[in-house]
């Protein structure tokens, strides 16, 4: 265990949809469950460099996932406040800003047998940048179009760890499969909203423009790191480059 526990890096919501990750009662959402009962953060599933890597890498996914607990709470309670008859969405959005719950706290757990490496506040304040400018926006459903675009780039991040060089059978490798199953969902979740809220293909398209080279400085800060553990960030924006055309 570090001695030193980090900040967040964005506050949890004031009125979260669920309060507790015991709410959080989806089929995959158990499964992270037992993956974090079982221990499975433990230090002695990882070797030195595996530890140094993921404690530079976790705070960038980490960040993400509290941003975007906070993203779909703002628009549950707008949409709740509002006269729009919109149930099944924020039903929808409830269920996704739950699995980012469960999520955040899976990967604290794993940062938390990490060691607090000299850059980590550094690395922690760029992604808190990198969301925040994501965040501004014209149009909710701006946001959203750009929330659908992220999601896309984190199911195919979490698609890299899941077959890195830690191994398919390891519990890093494990829960990464698991969180990939929820992205590809987010995604769907967002950019149906981000329709509904009235975008259309150009959207998607010039705003994959804008995030994909925002998110490439952002990773490629650590590249050594993804590079340690066989991800190669060119190869893997490669593939994330036709998705919205
Ligand atoms: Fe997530
Ligand atoms: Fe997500």
């Amino acid at each position: 265990m570090n001695d030193i526990s980090l900040n967040r890096c964005f506050a949890s919501p004031l009125e979260p949809s669920v309060s507790s990750i015991l709410d959080c009662s989806g089929a995959n959402s158990q499964r992270i469950r037992n993956w974090m009962a079982n221990r499975y953060n433990s230090a002695i599933y990882y070797c030195e460099e595996e530890r140094e890597s993921l404690a530079h890498l976790i705070p960038l996914l980490l960040c993400g996932e509290q941003s975007a607990q906070l993203v779909f709470n703002n628009e549950i309670q707008r949409l709740c406040a509002s006269d729009e008859e919109a149930s099944s969405a924020i039903l929808s959005l409830k269920e996704v800003e739950a699995e980012e719950l469960v999520h955040d706290l899976a990967l604290q757990q794993v940062q938390s047998e990490l060691p607090i490496v000299e850059q980590t506040i550094n690395i922690q304040r760029q992604a808190k940048r990198f969301y925040l400018q994501l965040g501004r926006v014209n149009s909710y459903c701006e946001h959203f179009v750009r929330i659908a675009i992220l999601d896309t780039c984190v199911t195919q991040i979490m698609h890299e760890f899941e077959h890195s060089k830690l191994g398919k059978g390891h519990p890093f490798a494990f829960l990464c499969g698991l969180i990939k199953k929820d992205e590809a969902k987010h995604v769907y979740v967002a950019k149906h909203h981000a329709q509904y809220l009235g975008a259309d293909r150009t959207m998607f398209i010039a705003e994959h423009e804008m995030v994909l080279p925002k998110l490439y400085t952002l990773l490629s800060s650590q590249s050594a790191h993804f590079e340690a553990l066989g991800i190669e960030l060119t190869q893997l924006f490669n593939k994330l480059e036709d998705k919205w055309a």
